[in-house]
């Protein structure tokens, strides 16, 4: 359920514009940062907030880690290892931190949103000098002007879970490509998820305002836009403002290229198929996490769909969107998941025949309703599980890429190819890595390309 989010008034933002403005004249700021970030786009999303928010305390990005004054650690707790990941890297920065006391160490995002997370960085890490949660991001400058001012270290991790904040600054990674928020949160519940703990609950941005970032977006030359959320689906805030109908309006306006994720199936609406059927700039992608194909499976995920009413959707999106591409999420070894109910997974891939999925062993979260069941796999079931799910999955992929030989695709290109210096890459709008010959020029233009071979993850193609 969606609720009329709070928008953080403009009083409180004024308030850290002003804190960044003293910042900046203050002689003992940091110079330089460097952020690290794990984990989703939305993550990475949050980064460019982040940077957008330093830049305008007077920091400059640095692309080393140590040689920046303030290192930032934007954390994801999703499974178990992307937070051992995250402190290990932390814990690494210590040792810098001896041979340069200056440094500055700040710890953010999901995982310090995680109950008891900030009770654990107070006792058994010291060194970090600021961390703040999910909730708290706007209040960088004024968490940071604490830490300078008075020298001690700043820990916040709000509960207020309902709020939006508007007009802060972003500092964008790419020119052709940007992410934009329509909604945050999460209220599904999913049995194994901690998002929904940790990002708050479910609230939409007003589509005014979100047409007006995609416009200025437009104007400063933008190409590609990927709308974000954790359930883009249910956008809306109980008025006419869906999600069919915001991508309506950024197709009328003219955006080259039209993205989003994530896409809940259970949300899957028809106006959302005949949304991307009939718009001329939105992509021929859509990523539909399915997590498993046993429908026992399903319902203790607390997922609300079946394996049949999720493959019916992928026979109308197929059906009314042309050459579409699916990719999925996938999660092996979940509490009790039979032999059988396994190979119903690799049954679905092999039906639905992805263009790529992310495969995923079970990692039992703390606070989850998961967390409490028994049946837990040992690790060598899953390991071995997931061993046969990739390649089921890379089959599909294969088949899928060779049925595109001799297609035309129209590739957005990103960057100089990493193995061949007279080549570029970029993607196609299925969302697929295609490489064509070209130079820097090249970079940010939308370019037409006869595919004319696959290898692993990437197609190879020629202009036309
Ligand atoms: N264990 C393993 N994978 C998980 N995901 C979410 N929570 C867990 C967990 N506890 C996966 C899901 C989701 C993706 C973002 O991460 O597949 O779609
Ligand atoms: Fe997690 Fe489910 Fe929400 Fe996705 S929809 S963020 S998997 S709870």
């Amino acid at each position: 359920m969606n609720r009329t989010p709070v928008i953080i008034g403009a009083d409180e933002i004024r308030r850290q514009e002003d804190a960044a403005e003293r910042i900046a004249a203050l002689p003992n700021r940091p110079d330089s940062y460097h952020i690290v970030t794990y984990g989703c786009q939305m993550n990475a999303h949050d980064s460019e907030t982040l940077a957008g928010l330093l830049e305008s305390m007077g920091l400059e990005e640095t692309p080393d880690r140590t040689t920046a004054d303030l290192v930032l650690f934007n954390t994801c707790c999703i499974r178990d290892n992307a937070e051992r990941r995250a402190l290990g890297n932390v814990t690494w920065l210590r040792q810098l931190k001896r041979s340069k006391p200056h440094l500055l160490i700040g710890v953010c995002g999901c995982m310090v949103q995680r109950p008891g997370m900030a009770d654990r960085i107070l006792r058994q890490y010291p060194f970090i000098d600021l961390a703040f949660g999910t909730h708290n991001l706007h209040q960088l400058p004024s968490m940071l002007y604490e830490l300078l001012t008075r020298r001690e270290r700043v820990i916040r991790v709000s509960s207020e879970d309902t709020a939006i904040a508007e007009g802060l600054p972003i500092k964008r990674a790419s020119d052709s490509k940007a992410y934009l928020t329509v909604m945050y949160g999460c209220d599904n519940y999913c049995s194994y998820c901690i998002v929904p703990y940790v990002r708050g609950r479910e609230r939409s941005r007003a589509m005014r305002d979100i047409l007006a970032e995609a416009e200025s977006l437009l104007r400063s030359g933008v190409q590609e836009i990927t709308l974000l959320g954790q359930n883009v689906n249910s956008y809306g805030n109980g008025t006419d403002e869906t999600f069919p109908a915001l991508l309506r309006a950024l197709d009328e306006m003219g955006v080259p290229r039209i993205r989003f994720m994530t896409s809940h199936p259970k949300d899957l609406s028809d106006g959302l198929i005949e949304a991307m059927a009939r718009g001329s700039h939105i992509c021929n992608h859509l990523h539909l996490p399915v997590q498993s194909g046993s429908d026992a499976i399903l319902s203790a995920m607390n997922r609300r769909y079946t394996r049949e009413r999720y493959l019916e959707r992928v026979g109308a999106l197929r059906r009314d969107v042309p050459g579409i591409g699916l990719t999925t999420d996938l999660i092996v070894g979940f509490p009790g998941e039979t032999e059988e109910q396994f190979e119903q997974t690799v049954s679905l891939v092999q039906t639905v025949g992805y263009d790529s999925a992310y495969t995923f062993i079970y990692s039992p979260r703390e606070g989850t309703a998961a967390a409490r069941l028994g049946g837990r796999l040992p690790d060598d079931v899953s390991s071995q599980r997931i061993g046969r799910l990739i390649r089921a999955v890379e089959e599909g992929s294969q088949e899928a890429y060779r049925g595109m030989i001799g297609t035309v695709e129209r590739v957005l290109v990103e960057s100089i190819s990493k193995r061949d210096a007279s080549r570029v890459s970029g993607k196609g709008t299925r969302g697929i890595t295609i490489t064509l010959d070209g130079g820097p020029e090249d970079i940010g233009k939308i370019i037409p390309v006869r595919i004319r071979s696959a290898a692993v993850n990437t197609l190879r193609g020629e202009r036309i």
